[in-house]
């Protein structure tokens, strides 16, 4: 069994990921969350919302996951979000080529399909279920398609990131933030991807939960108020040049800013909280790393973007967060798509003086040429591009229809302004976490198995923050004498709000294992002395060393210890 077997092994039996709609027979690509990993996961993001809305002072919001074709059509999604496809003619078998062809060819993103097949032929891949022929490659769109209301007449899709949520808000969050720039809004919620053949368990799925933030801020000024606190972190970073090197360079944050490496502060500053987040979570240092988009495989929107990867057993270094600098490619699309205004004026410190070239068109001779239209044409030819007035004749469109006016009857004139600011299109940078996927890193990277008295003890090393029990309370047998006693702190530490699982069935030394294995940090155990000294045993799971306290003093120190 490799990590991974004995990892999805606990995780099923204990209760964190189940496959969904088992009864069914199951789909791939979904999953459950059980008892266990639902309050994992709620522990992943509350810390995440520690981070990014706590600590960055961001707004947290919630979109609908189905939105209306305009929203896809302006992102690009409906048109680009898609892979190459490949089926096999002989059973059927449906594969993503690029996936198929990848230990043969290292496949950029940017791979042409015909490329892809070129490989598959060349290098004689057929079906791995069957040995069949693979057919040619086309792209498959991975969102959903559904239809709002019934006829079907209006479609919608099922969103792929929640980012398009803080795009379309724009102009209403930026009133929450006062017309001010930087400003960022987070959401965390489900997304959804129809990806072609999910083959890797938990890692790929159909239906996931992302947290992403977005962050608006002024173009021409991408340094980071808070960058020094995070300047002098050290990382692993493969940016492009490392990769040709096969290398990983451990380099502080600021270093790399100041090299140019990483392309400015605020992309700098959000790597390395997305480091910091990802340590406190639970990713082992050694297993974690951060790699820089090569130019062919960047998004489409995207300037510059730093992928942390996890290492994992099975599936070797895989993208878990995206750290993107995504321009201002989705606000000018959703500007376009939408007709509004998605700019933020912004006042130069000092008022500047600028000239200006202003069209004045001749009315006294447009007049009797335009008769009623005049002041139209006039409106209209103020309005055109300089380009298009050096053309002769100048074409300008009045009320649908073509009118072609001489150029003689627009005079130019240079004006001197004062000029006080000007209305910009904001970049964003956005860090994109998938949540599953740090969840999975946080149990595989948490999983040890130690030999302890000549029998192996399985432990999820889970940090306090994110662990789903925090204490268990354990009568040492499950008499009453000393079943009444626990079942007392067990309510009092729940009155606590802490999470509490109170076991009484099996031997002491399995019921610490069982516990063990599911990462509960602290057992509070019940025993005879508990009744005659009034003291219980608090025992740590990752020393199993155990200390004798006073019974009066439990809350307080499970507390304290949760904290610490
Ligand atoms: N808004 C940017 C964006 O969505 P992405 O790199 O496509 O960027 C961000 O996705 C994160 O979402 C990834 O780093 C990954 O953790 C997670 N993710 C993407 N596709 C996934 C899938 N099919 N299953 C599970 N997680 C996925």
């Amino acid at each position: 069994m490799d990590t991974y077997e004995k990892v999805i092994e606990l995780a099923r039996r204990r209760g964190f990921i189940w496959p969904a709609f088992e009864l069914y027979g199951g789909a791939a690509g979904f999953y459950d969350y059980g008892p266990l990993g639902a309050p994992l996961k709620r522990g992943i993001e509350d810390l995440w919302r520690g981070f990014f809305v706590i600590r960055e002072g961001f707004c947290e919001i919630e979109c609908p996951t189905i939105g209306v074709e305009e929203i896809f059509k302006a992102s690009g999604h409906l048109s680009g979000f898609s892979d190459p496809l490949t089926e096999c003619r002989e059973c059927g078998e449906i594969y993503r080529a690029d996936h198929l062809i990848k230990h043969i060819v290292e496949v950029p993103d940017a791979l042409a399909n015909e490329e892809i097949y070129r490989v598959i032929q060349e290098n004689d891949v057929f079906c791995p279920e069957c040995g069949g022929d693979l057919s040619e490659i086309y792209e498959f769109n991975l969102m959903f398609k559904t239809s709002i209301g019934p006829g079907g007449k209006q479609p919608g899709y099922l969103r792929p990131e929640t980012a398009q949520g803080m795009f379309v808000n724009f102009q209403r969050l930026l009133r929450h933030y006062r017309d001010r720039l930087p400003f960022g809004a987070v959401q965390i919620g489900k997304s959804y991807r129809n990806e072609i053949s999910p083959r890797q368990g938990v890692i790929r799925l159909r239906e996931f939960s992302q947290a992403e933030a977005e962050i608006f801020i002024n173009p021409q000024d991408k340094s980071h108020p808070r960058f020094g606190e995070v300047a002098d972190l050290v990382l692993p970073l493969r940016s492009q040049e490392a990769q040709e090197r096969g290398e990983t360079e451990e380099m502080a944050v600021g270093e790399a800013v100041a090299r140019g490496i990483i392309a400015h502060e605020t992309l700098g500053y959000y790597v390395a909280r997305t480091y910091q987040f990802l340590i406190e979570a639970g990713l082992s240092r050694d297993r974690l790393r951060f790699r820089q988009h090569k130019a062919d495989e960047m998004a489409h929107y995207a300037a510059d973007c730093w992928d942390a990867e996890a290492l994992l057993d099975r599936f070797g270094w895989i993208e878990i967060v995206g750290v993107a600098d995504r321009t201002n490619y989705d606000l000018r699309s959703h500007m376009a798509q939408s007709g509004s205004n998605l700019t933020v004026y912004l006042p130069f410190a000092e008022p500047r003086r600028e000239e200006r070239l202003v069209v004045r068109p001749d009315m006294k001779r447009l007049g009797p040429l335009y008769r009623g239209r005049a002041k139209a044409v006039a409106d209209a030819l103020t309005a055109l591009p300089m380009e298009e007035l050096k053309r002769v004749p100048v074409v300008v469109e009045v009320e649908g229809e073509r009118v072609e006016v001489d150029p003689s009857l627009v005079a130019f004139e240079m004006v001197t302004e004062e000029v006080r600011g000007e209305e910009v299109v904001p970049h964003v940078i956005e860090p994109s976490f998938g949540i599953d996927r740090i969840l999975y890193s946080v149990l595989e990277h948490s999983y040890r198995e130690e030999e302890v008295e000549g029998e192996t003890r399985a432990v999820l090393a889970l940090k306090n923050r994110v662990v789903p029990i925090q204490v268990a309370v354990l009568p040492l047998m499950d008499r009453p004498e000393l079943i009444g006693p626990a079942e007392e702190i067990a309510r009092e530490l729940r009155s606590l709000d802490l999470r509490v699982e109170y076991d009484s069935s099996g031997s002491i030394g399995r019921r610490y294992r069982r516990n063990d294995e599911v990462g509960t940090p602290y057992s509070v155990t019940v025993d005879y002395e508990t009744l005659e000294e009034g003291t219980v045993t608090i025992r740590d799971r990752d020393s199993m060393a155990q200390i004798r306290i006073a019974r009066s003093d439990v809350a307080k120190i499970v507390a304290s210890l949760l904290r610490g």
